[in-house]
Order: C-alpha cells, then structure tokens, then sequence
C-alpha cells in the first residue's frame, strides 16, 4: 500500500507527520527522533516535518524517560521532545498519525473528529520491513531489553515509512508540478 496521505501533501510537497504513544516518553518521541535522523540522511528533512504527542497528558512538559534516553543514546539519537498530549488540531495538521499498539489506535479513533481524519491513521509496525511485530510494546513497566526492541522496530518500521514517503514523493511529483502551474 502506498502512503496515500502523500497525495493529500502540499504543492511543495511538505509532509507532517506526527507519532502516537500513550504517555510520549519512551516510544513516539524515540520514533521522531529516529525518523528524523533517517529523513536527514536521505536530505528530506527539509520536506518532511515529524513530531510525537501522547494520549494521555500524565507526562505533559517532561523528557523522554531517562532509559529510553540512554538506550537512544548508544544508537546515537538524542531525545530532548518534552511530551504532550494529542489535540483535534493535530488531526488537521498533519498528514499522517501513526499509534504504536491497539491502544493508541483505538483512542485515535475515538479521538479522529472526522471520516477523512480517520484515514490519517495508521499504525507503526505496517510500516515494518524486517521485524514481524504488530505493535511496538510499551517499555515503561519492563527492563532493558524492552527498550532496545522498541527500538529495533522503530529503526526496521522507520526505514520502510521512509522508502514508502519517498515512492509516494516520486508518484506525487508530476501531479505537484502540475498544480504548481
Ligand atoms: P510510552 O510509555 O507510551 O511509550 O511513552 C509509557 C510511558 C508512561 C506510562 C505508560 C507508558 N505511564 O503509565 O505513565
């Protein structure tokens, strides 16, 4: 399936994209941060905007939960999102809202004020390549080992949201010239 969203981005081609955790401190702000390491490698930065919210607000205005920091940080990404709750504008702004397990994505839906915001969903491991996860876990009650499979998927999942933005950008730019007209 291709990231259909794409066809719904800018003229210029701008994308948003935000990821969906329950308290965003361990898992979508470990997301954001690997996406957007993964977006500046391939030079998209510059076109695609990611950010991370939570469902709850239990967490709002802290950093990343220190373990996810440090395991991060061995994989060279420094987390520093200071959480937030999701807002009905967020479903208006961005172009695709991506939950890490069933929970998040029941609440989204719940949450989705309309039938085209709905279509804005998706769920992180559709994305993945390698791994064969339907979710990525929630590290906060376990150990280490936890937090590094959050970010196994996140780095497998990452990479194929990143190959399906840039198939869908290839797919979207004689329509964009066109509109640019
Ligand atoms: P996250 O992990 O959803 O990946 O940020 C959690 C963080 C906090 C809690 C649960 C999950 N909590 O219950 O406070």
């Amino acid at each position: 399936m291709m990231v259909s969203r794409m066809e719904g981005s800018t003229p210029s081609g701008r994308c948003r994209i935000l990821f969906v955790c329950l308290g965003n401190i361990c898992r979508s702000p470990a997301a954001e941060e690997v996406m957007r390491a993964l977006l500046r490698e391939a030079h998209l930065d510059g076109r695609v905007e990611v950010d991370s919210a939570g469902i709850s607000s239990y967490h709002r205005g802290d950093l990343p939960d220190a373990r996810m920091r440090r395991h991060a940080a061995r994989r060279g990404y420094s987390l520093t999102h200071r959480s937030r709750p999701v807002c009905t504008d967020d479903f208006f702004r961005f172009d695709l809202i991506i939950g890490m397990d069933d929970g998040n994505m029941d609440a989204l839906k719940g949450l989705s004020p309309s039938l085209e915001t709905d279509g804005k969903l998706r769920r992180m491991c559709e994305f993945c390549v390698d791994k064969a996860a339907d979710a990525v876990p929630d590290p906060y009650y376990g150990g280490a080992a936890g937090f590094e499979d959050v970010l196994d998927i996140l780095e497998d999942a990452c990479r194929g949201l990143l190959a399906r933005i840039e198939s869908g950008m290839d797919a979207n730019s004689v329509e964009n010239r066109y509109v640019s007209r």
